[in-house]
């Protein structure tokens, strides 16, 4: 499993009956995780009165409780500061496992820029499902040109603080609010190509105009689609699920089938998961498969 270990900021505290406890900097979050079937003793401080608890309630959804927890507050990993705020349905606007793939990318972007792979020119990142824009800040801070995408006004604002709050406001950054399938059909018509290319797509997500996102129908013919935006020579490709059905296994095979056959490279996929400091458990957080195409060291 490819393990979120790098967080100072951040921590799973303990997981039991449904639930996690976690810390954000110094507020401490009580949430719902469906996978958590197993029961710990609890004596872990913090389960007894956390800043915030998420209550999951019978009839879907759920509702928060807060105990002096801010409106908001940032937490930071490495150079990117992020802000958080408790929001609908149990989510504080970052999903911290990523960082693993943060990490991953930011790597290949910095070798490829100091090898001079792209002849000196910024590599062009698309960054799909884009959020909140943790990829974005990450790729960004690299030394990446980032274009982000997301059906969500709300969201691609929030990614823009996101950006500022890091220091990054004034790196060369297209923030786009529309539907991704209709983005990309958009760019192959105008001919616009990306050295890299992120996604993480929901289970099930609208458009900006309603336009139906089902992964398991979408996925595959959208990452076909995304084959006529690559550069030449592409850098990398990651695809981040967090829907049960997705296996490692299946993202590899997709990955296989659509960049690996026309550009080689390499292919891997695995679980990824965030280590759970009272237990030394590794929580599940879904699922990423990523190609790389040939690497050139410095
Ligand atoms: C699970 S989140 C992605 C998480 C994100 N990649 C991260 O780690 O920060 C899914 C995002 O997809 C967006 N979305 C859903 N359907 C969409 C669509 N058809 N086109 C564009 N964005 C969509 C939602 O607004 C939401 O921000």
């Amino acid at each position: 499993m490819w393990i979120a270990d790098g967080w100072k900021d951040y921590e799973v505290i303990d997981t039991s009956d449904g639930e996690k406890l976690e810390r954000w900097g110094e507020y401490t979050l009580v949430r719902p995780d469906p996978q958590v079937i197993w029961s710990s003793d609890k004596s872990a401080q913090g389960w007894k009165k956390p800043n915030g608890h998420y209550h999951r309630s019978k009839a879907g959804g759920g509702e928060w409780e807060f105990h002096s927890l801010p409106d908001e507050w940032q937490i930071s990993y490495k150079d990117l500061t992020f802000n958080l705020k408790p929001f609908s349905f149990k989510h504080t606007g970052l999903f911290p496992e990523q960082a693993v793939n943060w990490d991953w990318f930011s790597g290949l972007i910095k070798d490829a820029t100091a090898s001079g792979r792209y002849e000196g020119r910024q590599i062009k990142v698309l960054n799909l499902f884009a959020y909140t824009g943790g990829a974005t800040v990450a790729a960004l801070s690299a030394g990446a040109q980032v274009t982000h995408v997301d059906a969500s006004k709300g969201m691609t604002g929030w990614a823009k603080e996101n950006a500022a709050s890091s220091g990054l406001a004034d790196r060369p950054v297209r923030w786009l609010v529309d539907d991704c399938v209709k983005f990309v059909e958009r760019e192959i018509r105008r001919g616009n190509k990306y050295d890299a290319i992120i996604m993480d797509p929901p289970s099930y997500g609208r458009g900006p105009k309603g336009e139906m996102w089902k992964i398991e129908e979408s996925i595959y013919p959208f990452i076909e689609l995304t084959m006529s935006i690559l550069s030449d020579d592409p850098l990398f490709f990651l695809i981040n699920s967090y829907t049960t059905g997705l296996q490692p296994a299946v993202l590899s095979y997709m990955l296989g089938a659509t960049i690996g056959r026309k550009y080689g490279g390499e292919i891997e996929a695995s679980e990824i998961g965030l280590p759970v400091t009272t237990s030394g458990l590794v929580l599940p957080c879904g699922a990423s498969g990523r190609w790389t195409g040939k690497q050139e060291k410095a």
